[in-house]
């Protein structure tokens, strides 16, 4: 079992990352002193697969675990499934030194989080991320929300975890498509800070996609370092944190104008990597061979484009009214090489344009 330790100002935290390490969750609850009494919150296709196992596991630790399901899917990350689970931790009564487990994918990681950051002025929590993009992305760094009608992720709070723990051997039953989703990301990482990334992702994508043991240990740990280190230089969303919004100006703008319909997140970022790619191509910060490098591993992902439905001036639109935009310019990190970024502060319109017309043709 690997360990990244993630030092925060406030305290430190560890993220256990391994391949079949299921039978040492208990044992990791109790050397952090967590109380027997916890609540699990789950979905419906993961607590299909590994619920029984997971409270037999804890049972036999003398846990006392107390399920909570919710029904899986984007659609649960809102203010009424926050609601009927504040309920049954109310019910249950759940105490301010007792903790929540956030057992499932990004969406139970985020609402469960939002749900710990406010219940009670906050409880205890513990992130167990299933899939690929939550053990790499979002159960590091804090950011918990849910959804509000009108935009993504509007209501939430930074609440850190008492620790993340990844058993990857759980992304065997992930489809091949969350799996993809999740390597955006980490084809993400590769390009922002960890070059060695993106050539494991070249060269064995195949074995990430079996999945293979060794060489998803590798990424997803590799993964866990780089969000861990951008995320302790700058806690609270300034401009380093901004990095891991590689590819997301595009990406959003492209999800939105799509109404969150037929692409997923992860296939969105994954063209809006080649677009802000492209704009650097342009202004002559990579090379030609480093972006063909960045445009044949997406492509070679399977990504598909759905051309007909990308409207050029809706995905515009969306990206005017990113929150980073200052009139008409945009800051954005753009990549120089593998592993490295600028950041700049004068993207233009017609530069996002001139990529989605590019992503258009791919
Ligand atoms: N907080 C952050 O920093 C942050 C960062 C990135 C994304 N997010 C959020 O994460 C969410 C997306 O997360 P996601 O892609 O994990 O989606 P998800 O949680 O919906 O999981 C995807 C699907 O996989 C299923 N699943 C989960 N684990 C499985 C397993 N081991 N085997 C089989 N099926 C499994 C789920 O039931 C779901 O159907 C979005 O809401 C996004 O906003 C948050
Ligand atoms: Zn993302």
């Amino acid at each position: 079992m690997r360990k990244v330790v993630v030092n925060l100002r406030e305290r430190n935290y560890p993220i256990y990352i391994g391949w079949e390490i299921f039978e040492k969750f208990p044992k990791l609850c109790l050397s952090h002193k967590i109380k027997p009494h916890v609540a699990i919150i789950t979905d419906t296709n993961v607590s299909s697969l590994y619920l029984d196992k997971f409270l037999n596991a804890l049972i036999k630790n003398g846990y006392k675990p107390e399920p909570i399901i919710v029904r899986s899917g984007e659609s649960s990350k809102n203010l009424s499934t926050a609601m009927k689970i504040y309920t049954q931790l109310i019910k249950i009564n759940l105490r301010r030194d007792e903790t929540i487990i956030a057992f499932g994918g990004g969406v139970i990681g985020d609402l469960a989080g939002f749900v710990s950051a406010t219940f009670l002025r906050g409880v205890n929590l513990i992130q167990f991320p299933t899939t690929l993009l939550a053990q790499v992305d979002s159960s590091i760094g804090g950011k918990v929300a849910i959804n509000h009608p009108l935009g993504k992720n509007l209501i939430g709070s930074f609440h850190h975890p008492v620790f993340v723990f990844s058993d990857i051997s759980l992304l065997s039953s992930l489809p091949k498509r969350e799996m993809i989703c999740g390597l955006g990301e980490v084809v993400k990482y590769g390009i922002i800070k960890d070059r060695k990334i993106f050539e494991i992702i070249e060269n064995d994508v195949e074995k990430i996609l079996k999945p293979n043991p060794d060489v998803l240990l590798e990424i997803v740990h590799r993964s866990a370092i780089v969000k861990s280190e951008i995320v302790e230089k700058d806690e609270k969303e300034k401009r380093l944190r901004m990095v891991l919004n590689f590819g997301h100006t595009i990406g959003h703008g492209i999800e939105a104008g799509l109404n969150y319909r037929k692409l997923k997140h992860g296939e969105a970022v994954m063209l809006g990597i080649v677009g802000e790619s492209f704009i650097s191509l342009r202004r002559g910060l990579i090379d030609g061979k480093t972006f063909e490098r960045i445009k044949n591993l997406i492509c070679s992902l399977g990504v598909k484009f759905p051309k007909k439905l990308l409207d050029k001036e809706k995905i515009l639109t969306h990206i005017g009214y990113d929150k980073k935009i200052f009139s008409d310019r945009l800051n954005m990190y753009l990549p120089l090489g593998l592993g490295k970024m600028k950041f700049v502060d004068d993207v233009k319109f017609a530069e996002i344009e001139k990529a989605i017309e590019f992503i258009y043709d791919l």
